[in-house]
């Protein structure tokens, strides 16, 4: 409704208009819609039939810039003026065909509708630009790449790294011309390339830029000191330390110190260098810190005390168990450690078989320096004699054996004699207790009702020998033990039981006693 009255109104516009100039009607602009740069074309300007007697100046402009016109052709008895127009790029955009009556300045000027050009021009010169400064740098630095044109227009982008495209992901923006990571790792490092394109009708022009290398250097990482001990030709002595970084690129330089001055100092391609000290065993010989530098920010490993102890005293060795059905030993656990020695080797025997670390039977962890721990199923092929031997890692003359040890499922299960005796001594106690206090009871009766009854007596008495009923029990049980034991030093689990009772009257020696364990 609105628009019908808003065309009745222009309606009456133009015939007031008419009353006192010509209207010369609107232009119509033909061309193409899309051309490429160079390329020679045909605009036409249509005008309207009727007006025939006028000259009509047909000129073309760039919508928004009728200063400049691009195109101009004049046109009698309303036939169509031609412009022809070598693109370009500046011709991109809206165009407009203005006519003028040549010599009557009462007639208005028209502007034809606008028509699109869209001008390509084809990619050319590109070139990767790094906008965040060096092509070499440390990790969780920003990357920015532009690409650059000489020439091009409707351009799409493509970024490759090392020949294969960069998808968008968190961090990583390829948006247009502009790669940006913000937090950069050394997997970021390689040949960069930007891949422009457009495209005219079928036609697809592309531009490849040079690569780029970028390099993003992994920060180094503290490293980890240690030394090993050589026994030269010369029978002297020298400790290889190492200081090994388990991150960063290559070359590092390591810097060894002592507290107070430089040590020495290398320079390695795989993160990690040996300097070779003399070493006096049994004599501390301060302490030693490597630093690490690639060129980024220097990293520094702990002190490490330079020392060397030779093995030395007695080895000793015990065990633990564990108990499966009906209270027997399943499962053993023999603990080896030697009373001095910085760097000691542990080796296990059984008979005379050394037990490399895994067996069908048996399993050796070591926890160096301090203990190395065999486990045993119990069972027939554990059956033998153990010991275990410890020497300087770095010089196994200087061996040094624990006592050697049977053991087999019966040796496991027998009461040890201690158990025995402990059992034995605490009723002795008690019943010698009962009766001291009974006699004193009766004593102290006496004293103070100086008669006392037959019934009393009786009683008392029948109290006393109970008492001893008790201990020949008990002496009987333990010669039936002490005949199995045979003297043998070993423990028994079913002692437990004996043993938890006399515990409860004898806390302290419970809990000197490691449940299950002994040293032999
Ligand atoms: C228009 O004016 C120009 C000079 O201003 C003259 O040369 C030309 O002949 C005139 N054309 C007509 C159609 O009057
Ligand atoms: C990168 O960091 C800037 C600020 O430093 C932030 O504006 C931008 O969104 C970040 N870009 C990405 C892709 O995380
Ligand atoms: C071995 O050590 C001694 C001192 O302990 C030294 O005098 C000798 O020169 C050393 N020998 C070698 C070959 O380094
Ligand atoms: C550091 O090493 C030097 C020789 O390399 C030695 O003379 C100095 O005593 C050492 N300092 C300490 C604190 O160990
Ligand atoms: C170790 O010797 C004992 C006898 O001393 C023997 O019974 C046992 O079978 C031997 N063990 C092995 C694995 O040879
Ligand atoms: C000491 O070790 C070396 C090599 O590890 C070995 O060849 C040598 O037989 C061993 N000597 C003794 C006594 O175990």
């Amino acid at each position: 409704m609105f628009a019908f009255l808003f065309v009745v109104m222009l309606g009456l516009c133009h015939c007031s208009k008419d009353g006192n100039q010509t209207y010369l009607g609107i232009p119509r602009l033909f061309g193409p819609s899309e051309a490429l740069v160079g390329d020679i074309v045909i605009f036409k300007c249509q005008m309207p039939k009727h007006q025939k007697n006028e000259f009509i100046l047909l000129q073309l402009f760039k919508k928004g810039n009728n200063s400049k016109w691009l195109g101009e052709s004049t046109s009698l008895s309303g036939e169509a003026g031609a412009f022809n127009l070598v693109i370009r790029p500046s011709h991109d955009g809206s165009l407009e065909c203005v006519a003028r009556a040549q010599n009557n300045s009462n007639i208005q000027p028209t502007a034809s509708i606008s028509h699109y050009l869209k001008v390509v021009e084809p990619v050319n010169g590109s070139q990767i630009v790094v906008r965040s400064g060096p092509v070499e740098f440390f990790e969780g630095d920003k990357l920015e790449l532009l690409c650059k044109l000489t020439a091009g227009n409707y351009v799409s982008y493509k970024w490759l790294l090392n020949g294969r495209l960069i998808a968008q992901s968190p961090g990583l923006l390829p948006s247009g011309n502009h790669l940006l990571l913000n937090r950069t790792t050394s997997e970021d490092s390689g040949s960069y390339v930007c891949v422009a394109t457009n495209h005219f009708k079928d036609a697809v022009f592309t531009s490849r830029s040079s690569d780029v290398e970028i390099i993003v250097k992994d920060v180094v990482s503290a490293p980890d000191i240690s030394f090993t001990v050589l026994k030269e030709e010369s029978q002297n002595y020298s400790a290889a330390v190492t200081c090994q970084s388990s991150a960063g690129t290559p070359p590092v330089t390591f810097t060894l110190y002592n507290r107070t001055e430089l040590v020495g100092s290398m320079t390695s391609q795989d993160r990690g260098v040996a300097f070779k000290l003399p070493l006096f065993l049994g004599q501390y010989l301060g302490e030693l810190r490597c630093e690490a530098n690639n060129g980024g920010p220097v990293a520094h490993s702990q002190w490490l005390p330079l020392e060397v102890v030779s093995v030395g005293g007695p080895v000793t060795m015990h065990y633990d168990y564990d108990v499966g059905e009906n209270f027997a030993v399943v499962g053993l656990r023999l603990y080896c450690r030697v009373a001095k020695g910085s760097h000691p080797r542990y080796r296990w025997f059984q008979n005379k078989t050394l037990l490399r670390d895994r067996g069908s039977f048996y399993y050796v962890a070591n926890q160096p320096p301090e203990q190395s721990i065999l486990l045993l199923s119990v069972g027939r092929s554990s059956a033998g004699t153990y010991r275990c031997e410890v020497s300087d890692s770095f010089d196994n003359t200087t061996a040094i054996s624990s006592r050697k040890r049977y053991l087999d499922k019966e040796v496991l299960n027998r009461l040890p004699v201690p158990v025995v005796a402990t059992v034995f001594g605490c009723f002795t106690a008690l019943i010698l207790l009962v009766s001291v206090c009974c006699g004193l009871g009766v004593v102290y009766r006496r004293r103070q009702y100086g008669e006392r009854s037959l019934l009393g007596l009786e009683m008392e008495r029948t109290v006393a020998y109970e008492g001893e009923l008790d201990l020949s029990e008990y002496e009987e049980d333990a010669d039936v033990l002490r005949r199995t034991t045979g003297g043998d030093e070993f423990d028994r689990v079913r002692a437990s039981g004996i043993r938890g009772l006399c515990r409860r009257m004898a806390p302290d020696r419970g809990a000197q006693e490691d449940v299950g364990g002994r040293t032999i």
